[in-house]
């Protein structure tokens, strides 16, 4: 079964196909991906009507390429995944259009998914992924949950963020130290020369006793902290290092809170925050001691991707899941 996935929630176009065998191992065949970092960055963020447009420059040149990738064809596809929320409207109805579109011309049913099942699947294309079941701890843009997730499609939410996500704090405080967009690898990169303990930021919830997050007072936090101060370079660094410090030290704290609690010896950690250093090499000394192991996706499949979704949508064929028959499009902006 030959899976296509499309991505294009938010700044990222990307197309991937996956192909599942008859035993239930899968392989990643192509996968194209084109980020719009560089044309949203002198707007200091995502500028949606911009995203729209691009995917639709992007898409088809993209399939084209992971097509060639793999020398398969498109009357090859049996089923086309894609995105169907959350994420910008526009941007989304350009990946489930195109999807649709394509899906009723081939005669082929589509797969329409959450975003945040792709990020919470994407540590199993790696050579050596978790079983289920497992713990997720997803930290993204837009999202930050903790799950317990029993097998495909079986997910429990445990715990998330009461207001801001783990990455929107670390966009947002970058963006108070004049860091451009998107903040987060910038912050994380500068927190590498900074000082341990010189700038201490508070940890909201640390001790709260579920497995929620808030991370909105940490903005107000930094901008009380940095208001009327001239910062060198030192100086600056320290402050992200205290930024990243109080934010890693929480979703650390949370995470293995939640593996205590279900006895799981699994974490998963996903999404785009999931590419923070600070955060694997926390996580990883502390996992050692509590004898658990923690995955992570590849790199490139921390951040949005296609590869995930045509994965996610192999795994629910796979898994039982009906395909939807082609042509009506819904997309779902606030799933
Ligand atoms: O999963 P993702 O690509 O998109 C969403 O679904 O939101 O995550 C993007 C988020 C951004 O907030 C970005 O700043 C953050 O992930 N991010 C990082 C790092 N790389 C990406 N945050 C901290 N350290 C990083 N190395
Ligand atoms: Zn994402």
């Amino acid at each position: 079964m030959l899976v296509l996935g499309i991505e294009s929630s938010c700044d990222e176009t990307g197309v991937a196909l996956y192909e599942m065998g008859s035993d239930g191992t899968g392989t990643l065949l192509g996968h194209a991906l084109h980020s719009q970092i560089a044309m949203h960055r002198e707007y200091g963020g995502v500028v949606p009507e911009l995203a729209s447009r691009d995917h639709i420059r992007r898409t088809v040149p993209l399939l084209r390429q992971a097509l060639a990738d793999c020398g398969r064809t498109l009357e090859q596809v049996d089923a086309i995944a894609y995105t169907q929320g959350p994420g910008l409207a526009g941007a989304l109805l350009v990946g489930a259009a195109f999807a649709e579109g394509l899906a009723t011309a081939l005669g082929k049913p589509t797969v329409p998914l959450h975003h945040l099942e792709g990020h919470l699947l994407s540590p199993l294309l790696s050579a050596s992924p978790p079983r289920f079941p497992f713990v997720a701890l997803l930290v993204s843009g837009g999202h930050t949950q903790i799950m317990r997730v029993s097998g495909v499609g079986q997910y429990e939410l445990l715990g998330e963020t009461l207001d801001d996500a783990a990455g929107e704090a670390f966009d947002k405080t970058a963006k108070l130290l004049g860091l451009g967009y998107p903040g987060g690898p910038a912050l994380a990169r500068l927190a590498e020369g900074g000082k341990p303990g010189a700038v201490v930021f508070p940890r909201p919830m640390l001790h709260s006793g579920d497995l929620d997050f808030s991370f909105s007072g940490l903005k107000t936090a930094v901008l009380t902290y940095v208001r009327g101060k001239e910062l060198d370079e030192q100086a600056r660094a320290d402050v992200c290092r205290g930024i990243q410090d109080a934010i890693v030290d929480v979703l650390v704290t949370k995470a293995l809170a939640a593996v205590k609690k279900t006895g799981m010896q699994q974490l998963v950690v996903a999404g785009g925050v999931g590419a923070n250093r600070e955060l694997r090499r926390r996580l990883n000394a502390k996992a050692v001691k509590a004898r658990i192991q923690v995955y992570y996706p590849e790199l490139e499949f921390c951040t949005d991707n296609g590869a995930m979704i045509a994965l996610a949508g192999a795994l629910r064929l796979a898994a039982g899941a009906q395909a939807k028959a082609a042509g009506p499009i819904a997309i779902r902006p606030r799933w």
